[in-house]
Formats: structure tokens, sequence, C-alpha cells
């Protein structure tokens, strides 16, 4: 088993399975050492699976008001963008309006550090899939990969903002919330026992990132950022709209039709990533010393519990 200051501390635990990540993902060789790092991996996949029940027993109790027809659920799974953790967050408004130059940088150096790459995420959930959720997983990628237009790419949009922008992200520097927000995603849309929480989860990224895209932009518009840099933002705050809108239609409603029972892992899935994001946002408003006790008024007397615990694995 990892040693325990791995597993005991937020930060040590989330850095080590963002590293982790890095590789288990990366394009590589045959290796004389690959037994040693297929044992390896057993850990960290253990560790990571622990991890994410932890999570998924943490929200289960907000999706009760799910429960019904397939009609019910797509309601409810809509209604997210106005209650789910994290929505209507005090942070976006404010960096919209105050942010300093300053901070609005550390703040996109630590989304970028935190982002998983939704195109990988797709492409890695998709198998197997039954054919109209398959085809509508296509249409996403393929706008992911700009429909064939290098320049109009999702991944190289983001770095070309890093690069423009002139930013450092690493894990080191990253705070442990951000860091889990992408572990969160990697570990769904690469263990296939949790295909329909990937599915919940990449859907209520398009489901609430087109405001929360749209406050940033302005926030950078407001501090002279060019709109060369702004475009991976303004790209989302827009498409996502479309992008949610068709993920319902094309993915969770003919799923959850054809498997009732699937709706529930969803819901978790859809759940489990908007907490880490919230719990992100909070961490943040931290460190910039907003007061977050404004924000989130439907939420906050929906949800009591607001702590993730993610130690002891
Ligand atoms: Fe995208
Ligand atoms: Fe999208």
């Amino acid at each position: 088993m990892l040693a325990s200051k791995i597993v005991n501390d937020p930060f040590n635990f989330h850095s080590a399975l963002a590293k982790f990540n890095v590789n288990r993902l990366a394009v590589a060789a045959p290796s004389l050492l690959w037994e040693e790092k297929l044992q390896d991996e057993m850990k960290y996949r253990i560790i990571e699976g622990r991890f994410l029940e932890q999570l998924r027993a943490l929200v289960i109790p907000l999706t009760r008001g799910s429960l019904g027809t397939v009609d019910h659920f797509v309601s409810w799974f809509e209604s997210l963008a106005e209650w789910g953790p994290g929505q209507h967050h005090a942070l976006f408004d404010w960096l919209a309006e105050h942010a300093t130059l300053e901070e609005m940088r550390w703040f996109l150096t630590q989304e970028a550090a935190g982002e998983a790459g939704f195109e990988d995420l797709v492409a890695y959930t998709q198998v197997k899939l039954p054919q109209q959720a398959k085809l509508e997983c296509a249409r996403n990628y393929w706008d992911e990969m700009g429909r064939g237009k290098p320049k109009a790419m999702h991944g190289p949009l983001l770095e070309s903002m890093v690069h423009g922008l002139e930013l450092n992200p690493s894990i080191d520097s990253t705070v442990w919330e951000s860091l889990a927000l992408g572990n969160v995603m990697v570990g769904l849309a690469t263990s296939r026992r949790y295909t329909y929480h990937s599915l919940g989860a990449l859907g209520v990224i398009e489901l609430t990132a087109p405001l929360r895209a749209a406050k940033v932009s302005r926030g950078m518009e407001r501090l002279g950022m060019p709109r060369k840099m702004r475009a991976y933002f303004d790209l989302h705050a827009a498409l996502d709209i479309l992008h949610s809108r068709e993920w319902i239609q094309e993915v969770i409603r003919p799923l959850v039709t054809d498997n009732p029972e699937c709706a529930q892992f969803i819901a978790e899935g859809a759940l489990m990533r908007l907490k880490c994001g919230q719990q992100c946002f909070d961490r943040y408003s931290q460190e910039f010393g907003i007061n977050i006790a404004q924000s989130k008024p439907i939420e906050r007397r929906r949800e009591k519990r607001n702590t993730l615990e993610i130690v002891n694995c």
C-alpha cells in the first residue's frame, strides 16, 4: 500500500494521483519494467477507487429528488444548473467585476492545471455505448477537434491562452481542490464501472459551463486581455449551451429510457463533478478573501454538508 503521508493529506494525495494520471494517459512504449509498473498502477487505482466511492457516498443523499419517470429525471438533471453544488457561486461575479490582473492570472493557471481534457474523457467514456449515445459522443468529440481544423481544437485553444498569457500551470503549484476535479473526471472516464457516472459528469459540465465561462471572459476583457486569449471561454459560453441540449436529448434521455436503473448513476456522476467544483470555487474564494456566504442561497438551503472528506484512503 502507498505511504500514509500520501493518502492522509489532501494535497499529497491529489498531486500523487494527478502525476499518476499523467503517466497513465501518456503515449508509451513497451518497457522491461512493465510488470512493476502494472503493480504500482494497481495501488493507485485502488486508492482512486476508495476516493471515488467516498465522494459517491457523499452525494447520494442529493440524488433523492431524481427518482421518477424519464421526463422527471431529465427535468431534475436540468435543474442542477440552478441548485446543484457550486452553482451561482459568488466567485464568478467577483472574477467578472473585481479581480485584479494578478488574481485572474492565478485563477486561470489553477484552472489550466486541473483541466483533464474533455475530448479524451469523451473518447474513453464512449467505448461500447449504444449507437445513439455513441453518435452524440462522436459529434461532441468532433467539435472538440475543431471539426478538423487544428486552430479550432478546444485543447490547443486553452494551450494557446496559457502560452499567450505566459502562465505556468504545474501540479505542484496547484491547490488540491483543482487537482481533485481533474482526478475525478479521469477516474470516472477510465473505469468502466463508472461509465454512467462519467456520462453524467460530462453532461453536467456542458450544462453548467456556459454561465461561468461568460463571466470569466467578461473579467478577462475588463482587465484588457485580448480577444484571442479569451477565445476558449467565449467558445464554451456559447457552444456548450447546444452541447448540453444535445447531450441530454441524445445520451441521457435514451439511456435512461432503455435502462431506468442507470439514472441513479448518471445523477451521482453529475453531483460528484459539481461537488468537487463547488469545493474548488470555495477554495479559490478563500484564497481571494471573498465572502461566499452571499452566494448559492438555493443550494445552501438544500444541501447542508459542504466538506468533502478525501483522506484515509
Ligand atoms: Fe470543449
Ligand atoms: Fe462542450
